[in-house]
């Protein structure tokens, strides 16, 4: 793995899962083979499990942390052949040369603007330290993806398939929730892209109009009536996104999308996911939150597993034999 922009950098899913479950039964397997090596941090957007989990398994792996401040000197010019007279002082050229001469790997996270769907789709940022940092670069998020909440997703939803009838194939249902505010897109779409790559029996469920983009979606079962696609549901992923076709609009608030206690009647006793942060009461009622259908604590747990995974694999590809014969022996013998 050279980078980690989406969860098809990972070569074998499968594999990987198995991975993030040595590592959640002893978090310090591999400590210290990040020894020496600092993991630059830039975070455009707000994050609380995003964040957290980065660092701490970053700590595990023996990483020094190193959050760049991008508050004031962020207004970068990256326009090839820009003449840089008006208000950007630095060209991309150069900041991400020179984070990549003080960092080993450099971890970004920039949310969708929901202007203007081309503009997102470049993700100019996480391209450029791709071009120019010369070092691993890992997406804590971008316009279109969230691959390291995708791993934590299915790392929860295989540790409760072990829990349903013997052979059963899950079902596993996408379902859109109201929300206030234009959400991005970047937690659905990586959770369809994922998905694809597992054995699962998969139903997207929205409003009309909702249609994610049909680059991520394939051929996905798409069922317009939340109460049919939750019918025999193991697992129910709530999450609200933006329009895409009118991009970046809410075009539809209604509220009988929530999901509460009385929708899952018809499930089989279906386990509920959310990436988190979730508006309670909007998307998901208390009385589902608060009961046993709720798995989104150690949905936010295994994000610790799935990023110090992504971590130890890019120092793993990346760095010299010693590193890859200590990850060796201190993690795959694990597995
Ligand atoms: N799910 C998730 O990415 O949470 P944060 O925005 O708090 O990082």
């Amino acid at each position: 793995m050279k980078h980690f922009l989406s969860i098809n950098d990972i070569g074998d899913i499968k594999s990987a899962i198995s991975t993030c479950q040595a590592i959640k039964r002893n978090p310090y397997l591999g400590q210290g083979i990040a020894k020496g090596k600092t993991l630059g941090l830039i975070f455009l957007n707000p994050s609380l499990r995003t964040k957290i989990s980065t660092i701490k398994a970053a700590q595990n792996l023996g990483f020094n942390v190193l959050p760049i401040d991008v508050s004031d000197a962020w207004a970068l010019e990256y326009n090839e052949g820009a003449i840089m007279d008006q208000d950007k002082a630095e060209h991309i050229k150069e900041a991400a040369a020179v984070i990549g001469r003080y960092c080993d790997i450099i971890a970004i996270r920039a949310f969708a603007k929901l202007k203007h769907k081309a503009e997102d789709e470049k993700e100019q940022i996480f391209q450029s330290f791709v071009q120019y940092a010369g070092k691993p670069v890992v997406n804590l998020e971008s316009a279109l993806r969230h691959p390291l909440q995708t791993l934590a997703d299915l790392l929860t939803i295989e540790s409760y398939r072990e829990k349903l009838e013997k052979n059963k194939k899950p079902k596993v249902v996408l379902s859109w929730a109201p929300h206030v505010k234009a959400l991005p897109h970047a937690v659905a779409n990586s959770f369809v892209e994922g998905i694809q790559k597992m054995d699962y029996e998969f139903v997207i469920t929205h409003p009309e109009g909702y249609e994610l983009d049909d680059s991520f979606t394939k051929d996905a079962k798409v069922e317009y009536d939340q109460e049919k696609a939750f019918c025999d549901a193991d697992f129910i992923y709530v999450k609200n996104w933006s329009s895409v076709k009118e991009y970046g609009k809410v075009i539809n608030q209604d509220k009988n999308w929530m999901i509460d206690h009385k929708k899952l009647l018809h499930t089989s006793q279906a386990k509920v996911m959310h990436c988190l942060p979730v508006r309670r009461n909007l998307v998901i009622a208390d009385e589902v939150l608060d009961s046993e259908h709720s798995i989104v604590i150690e949905q936010a747990e295994n994000r610790l597993y799935s990023v110090q995974y992504v971590l130890a694999e890019l120092l793993h590809s990346n760095n010299e034999k010693l590193v890859k014969n200590e990850y060796k022996e201190a993690i795959y013998d694990e597995c």
